[in-house]
This record gives C-alpha cells, sequence and structure tokens, in this order.
C-alpha cells in the first residue's frame, strides 16, 4: 500500500473539521490539510474561536495546528500535494428539480470530483467521507477518469459515524470505522492511518457499496428508534403509562438495548432527515415503493410529534397563546453543539410564532444572528409569510435573554427545546417567583423531570407521561 504522508481534506465542516483534527493529532507524521471554499470558515479554524463548538476540540486542533495541521482556501494546492484526498463537503436535500424534497444535492460532491482530476497528477487515493447515496462512487469514478486527467484514481469509501456533541469522544473511540472500496491496497492505505489509534478489529472493510449504503442505514435505524419510542410517548400521554419508564423496561432487553430510547420533541440534525428521505429516494428510484414508504413514516412521525408538541402548548394555555411571553430553552439540535440545522426547536419556535407568541430565547452556544435566520427561513417556508411579514413578526415577537431566569421573566411559560445540563441547576424557586400564574413549564426533552417542579408550584408538562 502507499505509504499517506500529506492528507488534503475537502471540507472543513463539522465533519471534516474534528476528523482530520483527530487524524494530526494522532498522526503526526502525517501533513493534513483542510481546504473549504468559505474563507470565513477557514479564518475561524485557524482564530482562537472555532467556528463549531464541540466539547474537547479546541485542545486538538490548538495542539496540532501549525504541526501538522493547517486550514486553507488554496484547495488546488491542498489536493495536489496530497496522496489521499478526502471528499467532506455537504450533500444537502435537493430542493429543486427532480427529486426535490428527497434526493440527495450531489453537486458540491461533483465539483470536488471534476477538481480534483483537474488538479492531479501521479496517483491519488480519493475518499468518501460525506454521506452519500448508494452507487455515487461510480459517478465519482467516471468523473475522475473522463477528460484530459493526467492522474490515475482509486476511490475509497469512509462514512463517517460520529455524532455532534460527541465527536471528539467517537473519534477517539469509534464502534468501528468502514472502509469500503475495490483495491486492496488503497484500502490497506487508509486502514493503516486509522490503525493508529484504533484497534484494528474495529476497522471493518467492505465493498464500496455496503460501505455507502451502511451509513444511510444506520441513520434510518437509529431515527426510527426515536420515532419509535416518541410514537408511544403519545399514546402514555393518553393512558398515564410514562414513556421513560416503558423506555427503561425495554431497553433493558438485551435484544432491544437502552440507547437512543429517549423521547423528545422530536430528532433533528442535518443528518438524520435528510439521509432517511435519500433512503426513500434511492428505494423510489430502485422500484421499491413499499420500502419508501415504511422508511418515510420514521420522518413523519418525527413532524407528528413536533405539531404535537405545540397543540400540547395551546390547549394547556386554554387555546391561545397570542401575546404571551414564552421562555425558550434551548435551540441548537441537541446539547453541546452550537449546530441548528433540523432543530426542532425552529419548527416549535415558527408554530409558536404562528399563534403570535412573544418568545425570548435563551441558549448557551447559538448566535442570535443564527436563530434569526433559521426563524426567518421557517416563517417564510412554503410561502407560510412574506418575508417583510416575518422580518416583523421576528422583530416584534423574538427576544434573546442571556440565561434562563431572565429568559422566564414575566413569561406565561418555558418550552425547553435543548437538553443542555445547566438547565438542571437553575434556581426553580427564583424562576417561579418571576413567572405570571399559572407557571407553566414544557419539557421537550424530559431533563427537568426530578425536580419536583409540580410540588414548587409550576404546571410541568414533558414528553410521553
Ligand atoms: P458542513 O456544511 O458543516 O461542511 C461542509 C463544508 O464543505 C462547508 O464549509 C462548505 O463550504 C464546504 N464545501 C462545499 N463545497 C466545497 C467545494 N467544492 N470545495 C471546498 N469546500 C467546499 O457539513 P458537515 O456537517 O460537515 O457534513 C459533511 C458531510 O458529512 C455530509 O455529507 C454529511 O451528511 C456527513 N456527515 C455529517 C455528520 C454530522 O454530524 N454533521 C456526521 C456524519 C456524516
Amino acid at each position: 500500500p502507499t505509504e499517506i504522508k500529506r492528507i488534503c481534506c475537502i471540507g472543513a465542516g463539522y465533519v471534516g473539521g474534528p476528523t482530520m483534527a483527530m487524524i494530526a493529532h494522532k498522526c503526526p507524521q502525517i501533513d493534513v490539510t483542510v481546504v473549504d471554499i468559505n474563507p470565513q470558515r477557514i479564518a475561524q479554524w485557524n482564530s482562537d474561536e472555532l467556528p463549531i463548538y464541540e466539547p474537547g476540540l479546541d485542545e486538538i486542533v490548538k495542539e496540532a495546528r501549525g504541526r501538522n495541521l493547517s486550514f486553507s482556501t488554496n484547495v488546488d494546492q491542498g489536493i495536489d500535494q496530497a496522496e489521499m484526498v478526502f471528499i467532506s463537503v455537504n450533500t444537502p436535500t435537493k430542493t429543486f428539480g427532480v427529486g426535490a424534497g428527497r434526493a440527495a444535492n450531489l453537486e458540491y460532491v461533483e465539483k470536488c470530483a471534476r477538481q480534483i482530476a483537474r488538479v492531479s497528477t501521479g496517483h491519488k487515493i480519493v475518499v468518501e467521507k460525506s454521506t452519500l447515496p448508494v452507487r455515487t462512487a461510480e459517478a465519482v469514478k467516471r468523473i475522475l477518469s473522463s477528460g484530459e486527467t493526467k492522474a490515475s484514481f482509486q476511490v475509497l469509501s469512509n462514512p463517517e459515524f460520529l455524532a455532534e456533541g460527541t465527536a471528539i469522544d467517537d473519534l477517539l473511540a469509534p464502534d468501528r470505522v468502514l472502509i469500503g472500496g475495490e483495491c486492496a491496497n488503497a484500502i490497506e492505505s487508509l486502514v493503516n492511518i486509522y490503525a493508529n489509534w484504533v484497534p484494528r478489529e474495529r476497522l471493518l472493510t467492505t465493498n464500496l457499496w455496503s460501505s455507502e449504503l451502511s451509513k444511510l442505514t444506520a441513520n434510518a435505524f437509529l431515527a426510527q428508534r426515536v420515532s419509535s419510542i416518541n410514537a408511544i410517548s403519545a399514546l402514555c400521554e393518553a393512558t398515564e403509562a410514562d414513556v421513560d419508564e416503558v423506555a427503561r423496561a425495554i431497553g433493558t432487553d438485551s435484544r432491544i438495548g437502552p440507547k437512543f430510547l429517549k423521547s423528545s420533541v422530536g430528532f433533528g440534525g442535518s443528518c438524520f432527515q435528510k439521509d432517511i428521505l435519500n433512503l426513500v429516494y434511492l428505494c423510489e428510484y430502485f422500484g421499491l415503493p413499499e420500502v419508501a414508504n415504511y422508511w418515510e413514516q420514521v420522518v413523519a412521525m418525527n413532524d407528528y410529534q413536533k405539531r404535537r408538541f405545540v397543540t400540547r402548548i395551546l390547549r394547556t394555555m386554554f387555546n391561545t397563546v397570542s401575546d404571551k411571553k414564552i421562555g425558550i430553552w434551548g435551540f441548537a439540535f441537541k446539547k453541546d453543539t452550537n449546530d441548528t440545522r433540523e432543530s426542532a426547536a425552529i419548527y416549535v419556535c415558527r408554530d409558536l410564532l404562528l399563534e403570535k407568541a412573544r418568545l425570548d430565547i435563551y441558549d448557551p452556544k447559538v448566535p442570535q444572528d443564527q436563530i434569526k435566520r433559521d426563524l426567518m427561513w421557517a416563517l417564510t417556508d412554503q410561502g407560510a409569510m412574506s418575508s417583510e411579514q416575518a422580518q416583523a413578526a421576528i422583530e416584534e415577537n423574538v427576544r434573546f435573554a442571556d440565561g434562563c431566569l431572565p429568559s422566564a421573566t414575566d413569561a406565561h411559560a418555558i418550552a425547553v427545546l435543548t437538553e443542555w445540563d445547566e438547565f438542571a441547576d437553575v434556581d426553580f424557586q427564583a424562576v417561579h417567583q418571576v413567572m405570571k400564574k399559572p407557571a407553566f413549564v414544557f419539557d421537550g426533552r424530559n431533563v427537568l423531570k426530578d425536580m419536583d417542579l409540580r410540588q414548587l408550584g409550576f404546571d410541568y408538562y414533558g414528553i410521553g407521561f
């Protein structure tokens, strides 16, 4: 196998940044360059304020940066100098044309492949790190070998299984690393890199297509567990069963297992919905409508769960939240990240704004500008509002607090939308004092369940009990 001395990663995002920082950290003999077309992002990676928040990331980046880890906007040079090129660009859901709303938009991946073909000389190993529809490597190979490229290529699939919020721990000790390919030598080159810190038995090798499909399948199964327990949460609320007790009861069955059985206001993040819809599209494309319908229900259940949460707020608050202040605690799609992509909070806040509620939002890591952009998008999506109306609604009815207590002050209700640890440390007696009465708390993450809020005088509602 080729010994890899220089790696280039195209895409300095939530995946490219942390994964490459880990390789640089664990393999001081390898030079790692992360390139991106977004100059602002690269500048942030080169500054003290990294563009993404992830526990433990700062230390690793600051240790390796300047030694064998660099961030640059010079994509051509990065590709040219590397023996191995990772493609880690975004693959969002298509918003236009054939497959809109389902298929993956492979524009960025294809542009990368064309650029690699154009600037490469000699032999290069191209690694798909982005999550891609099965058979994408076919297209990547054809693009790489078309035109008058002077280079030869091997394509590998190496999907990333890290979860935001625990990326560094996941990268340090992955359950497995998956490498799909056609050429034993190329596979071995990548295996040798991971073998610097991952035990050999956790390095799984497969054919290209199994590897590509496994990533979509893993996310579909994970999201399915959440939607399954969320479906049961609705039934719990109707029957005085408690979804956390049910989850514990079934999770102790070793065939089911305890993880990913936490009921909530709904899953979010940039991946689950996008990847399932991608899977759904693939099934339709390959003439398997029954399989497509089966998986699509996982997303449908998640949409229902978000709507259901708002409906419960409305019903409980005497069918109107108009001109009532609601303290929103948490906006990120989960704790320990500043990422808001597909966060349940976006949809809950949108629906509350459409009901003319006044929101006072607090999130420890998400910048206000990001929240405004997300709400702007959500309010104008599918013509719910014109951009002028959305702008006015946000200006009039969205405020930002710098803590839980200010967010609760004079509020009729609190809605907890992210499971940030610090929410459990709040002085709820003080919160109760500053709120309007009855003081409603809607806990979309069941994180305040053990705080005896009802005893303190709150009208407390969680998910699934
Ligand atoms: P991201 O949007 O944070 O980062 C992608 C970066 O690629 C952006 O900074 C963008 O400017 C850059 N880019 C796009 N086209 C480019 C080009 N032609 N040349 C140079 N740079 C370019 O996306 P994220 O979250 O890092 O995801 C990347 C891929 O990894 C996606 O396919 C995603 O499905 C997958 N993935 C994401 C996970 C997550 O937790 N976010 C986990 C596992 C996989």
